[in-house]
Order: structure tokens, then C-alpha cells, then sequence
């Protein structure tokens, strides 16, 4: 769906709102349609500056103005400005959630009237257009708020709808992924060095080999293991760098990160249930 003549604002004003609006901007939006509310005076400034958005210091005057409001606070901020705005919103305004762990159900308690709610779980690649952002819905969400949930995100990267019973799953695999993937390219950046490469190459060619072989997944729509057989020649290089991986236990190890921290996950967000 287009988002032209729709007016987007963003309550709180820090890094991810900065990637959103800056990825609505990219993706060819009016920076006159986006608004942005902060309790920090100098984010309102320096956002208005440099993304020409409307700054607007109070929340409760964004929420009437804006057809789309994204929730974009840390977690515990939430409760707060929830109060404060749901007298406020614009007859059919979307509301969207990215703050983690913080259930649909708390943020529709605070509502005075059924609006569409839809959380979102984004990640920090959002912040170079390549965010991988899961998306549920509320009560009264209709397709409306959907398909511009799914317009909204799809400006910093690619989104997938998924129950919201999984976001504690999704945050264990996206929400925290970047971190295993830097983790992997730290490894794999030390492994050139230890074979005598510079650091720079040794982590552009590991980079690069990560950012590609995502993309083959993603493009040529393989599963991954059919992509891995056609690296892996019989009594190879690779067969013998695999049997490594598999006596370490690596896909173990991914496979109980993500347990872990899904399980965590449900222990912050469970206060709020
Ligand atoms: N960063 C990520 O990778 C990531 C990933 C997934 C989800 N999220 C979610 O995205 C949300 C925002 O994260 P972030 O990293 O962008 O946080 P952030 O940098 O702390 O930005 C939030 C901004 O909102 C301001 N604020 C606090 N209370 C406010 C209020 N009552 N009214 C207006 N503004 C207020 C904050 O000011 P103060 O600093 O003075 O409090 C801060 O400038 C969080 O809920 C987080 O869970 C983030």
C-alpha cells in the first residue's frame, strides 16, 4: 500500500525511530508527512535538522495529528505515555508497538475506544535498511493496519506477520541474532588473521560472505542446505571445515542461543502480562 498523504509520527525520538523515519524518507516519503515527539529536547532538534521531520514536544498533540503512531519508547516508558495519549488518538489512527517483550493486550488496556494495534519485533539492521521485522496484530486490527504495518517496516528491511505467542521466539532468533551473526564474524574474522590475512581483508571476505550467502537464501528461495551441498565437493575443503563445525557442536550451540534467549525474553515481558 502507499503511504503518501499519510501522516506517521514516531513517540520517542531515539535510534530506532531515527532508522524508521529515515527509512520512510528513503523510501520516498515527504519528510512534511513525519512528526516526531521527545522528552530530550535536543533529539526533537537534531532529528528535525538533519530528517527536515516535524518535531512536536508533546505527545498527546502528535497522537491527534498523526495517522500512524509507532510506540518507539524503551519498555518501561510504555505504561506512561499510554496513559497520557489514549485520550488523544486520531479517529482511525494505527498504533504500532515496536517495545519489547510489552504485550498487545497491555498496550489495548489503556485504550478508550478499539483502535488497530500492531506490535512489531524490528532488529538493528533496521538501521542500515536491513531490518528483519516480525509483525502481529491486535483485537482490532483490521487489514488496514496491517498493510501499513507491513508498508511501515518494509522501508528498513523485510517483515513477516507470526503470532504474537512467538514474539518472545522471534526475539530470541531476530531480536537477537545480530549479535550471534557478529559473534560468528568476529570468529571468522580472527581465523584469517591466524592464517596470515590483514584484519580488514580478513573481515571484508568474511562479511561479505555472510551478507552473500544470506541473500542466496533469500533470493534463489533454496533451502539452506541444498546451497551448502553445492560448496561441498566430495573429499573437499569444505566437507573437512563442516565435520569441524559438526564435532563442535555449532548448530547445537545456535539452536540453544535462541532457546535461552526466547526463554529470557518471556521472563522480562512477563511482568507485563
Ligand atoms: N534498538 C534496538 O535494537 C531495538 C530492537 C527491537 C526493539 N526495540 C525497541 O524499540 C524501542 C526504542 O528503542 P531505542 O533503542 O530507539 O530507544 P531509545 O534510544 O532510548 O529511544 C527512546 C527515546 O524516547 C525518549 N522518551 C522516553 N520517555 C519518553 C516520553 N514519555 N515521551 C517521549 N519520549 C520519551 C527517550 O528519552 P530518554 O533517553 O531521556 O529516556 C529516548 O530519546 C524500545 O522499546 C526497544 O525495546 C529496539
Amino acid at each position: 500500500m502507499s503511504l503518501q498523504n499519510i501522516k506517521i509520527g514516531c513517540l520517542g525520538g531515539g535510534a530506532m525511530a531515527e532508522a524508521l523515519l529515515s527509512g520512510l524518507i528513503k523510501s520516498g516519503l515527504a519528510p512534511g508527512s513525519l512528526y516526531v515527539s521527545d522528552i530530550r529536547r535536543e533529539r526533537l532538534d537534531y532529528l528535525s535538522s538533519v530528517l527536515k521531520i516535524n518535531p512536536v514536544d508533546d505527545n498527546s498533540i502528535l497522537a491527534a495529528q498523526v495517522d500512524i503512531l509507532i510506540i518507539a519508547v524503551k519498555p518501561s516508558a510504555v505504561g506512561r505515555v499510554m496513559a497520557e495519549i489514549s485520550g488523544s488518538l486520531a479517529a482511525g489512527c494505527t498504533l504500532m508497538s515496536i517495545a519489547a517483550g510489552v504485550p498487545i493486550k497491555y498496550i489495548e488496556s489503556f485504550l478508550k475506544a478499539p483502535f488497530g494495534v500492531i506490535r512489531v519485533m524490528p532488529n538493528t539492521p533496521c538501521l542500515v535498511g536491513e531490518g528483519a521485522c516480525a509483525v502481529s496484530s491486535g483485537t482490532y486490527a483490521a487489514a488496514v493496519d496491517r498493510d501499513r504495518a507491513s508498508a511501515v517496516f518494509s522501508s528498513v528491511g523485510r517483515t513477516a506477520e507470526v503470532p504474537e505467542e512467538l514474539m518472545d521466539a522471534v526475539t530470541g532468533l531476530s531480536g537477537s541474532g545480530p549479535a550471534y551473526m557478529f559473534m560468528i564474524l568476529e570468529a571468522l574474522s580472527d581465523a584469517g588473521v591466524r592464517e596470515g590475512m590483514s584484519r580488514d581483508v580478513s573481515l571484508l571476505l568474511s562479511a561479505q560472505t555472510m551478507l552473500g550467502s544470506a541473500k542466496m537464501v533469500l533470493e534463489k528461495n533454496e533451502h539452506p542446505a541444498v546451497l551448502k551441498n553445492m560448496v561441498t565437493s566430495p573429499a573437499g575443503t569444505t566437507a573437512e571445515g563442516l565435520l569441524a563445525l559438526e564435532k563442535k557442536g555449532l548448530r547445537y550451540a545456535l539452536m540453544k542461543a535462541v532457546d535461552k534467549a526466547a526463554k529470557r525474553s518471556k521472563e522480562i515481558s512477563g511482568s507485563l502480562k
